[in-house]
């Protein structure tokens, strides 16, 4: 089978990093040895993003931009292409359409943010997972998993809501929305029943 490249997608709390997991250890039990990455990633250029988001300030949106391209152009370089030459299946966590949804809510054209991308010939997913929360419920569980902590300077509720309107927006064929309310056990069901409807795993 060729290798499959999926991505989960959310706002911050969505619960998106757990179903990622969730979904790596599922296609490991099936003996396909993926591989599971996230951006910001963490090499050079995803920390100095980290950095930017757990201080005080809101950098412009134009040099966030900048900063997450080149840090996608680095992980795709060195960790997603290598990987999907290499036959075996990547699962990311936050991919370009979270580019488009943050520094659009930030203010810029989503749609010229994915053409950004696309210009640069990032690998497409095979298809993404958007775990559909309320920002209400994303901020909870932030605040319960940093036991009432800092919070990054994306976590704000009118902010989040933005960013999923966006995202909603940008839904194509591509996208699966689950509603990122339900247990965790059963969005994971959810996804990999379309995931086996869907490809054809066993081929
Ligand atoms: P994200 O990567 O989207 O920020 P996480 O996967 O880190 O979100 O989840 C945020 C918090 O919510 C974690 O403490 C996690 O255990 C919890 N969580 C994840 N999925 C669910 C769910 N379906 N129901 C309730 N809590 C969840
Ligand atoms: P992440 O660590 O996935 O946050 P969380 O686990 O809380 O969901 O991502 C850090 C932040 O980076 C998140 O607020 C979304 C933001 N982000 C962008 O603004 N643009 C991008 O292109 C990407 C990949 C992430």
């Amino acid at each position: 089978m060729s290798p499959l490249f999926i991505v989960f997608e959310g706002i911050d709390g969505s619960g998106k990093s757990t179903q990622a997991r969730m979904f790596h250890a599922y296609l490991r039990s099936l003996h396909m040895d993926p591989v599971l990455l996230m951006e910001p990633s963490p090499g050079e250029w995803g920390k100095k993003i980290r950095t930017l988001l757990s201080g005080s300030v809101v950098p412009p949106v134009e040099e966030m931009l900048e900063l997450f391209l080149r840090d996608r152009e680095d992980d795709s370089r060195r960790n997603i292409i290598p990987a999907l030459d290499s036959k075996k299946s990547v699962v990311m966590d936050r991919y370009f359409h979270s580019n488009a949804a943050y520094q659009g809510a930030m203010g810029l054209e989503a749609d010229r943010i994915l053409s950004e991308n696309r210009r640069r010939s990032f690998p497409e997913p095979d298809r993404v997972y958007f775990i559909d929360v309320p920002p209400v419920t994303a901020l909870r569980r932030i605040s319960e998993r940093n036991k009432g902590e800092h919070r990054d300077i994306f976590e704000k509720r009118a902010f989040l809501e933005k960013v999923r309107e966006i995202f909603l927006a940008m839904a194509d064929d591509s996208f699966l929305i689950i509603d990122g309310e339900k247990p965790e056990h059963e969005i994971h069901t959810m996804i990999i029943e379309d995931f086996q409807n869907r490809f054809d795993i066993f081929a």
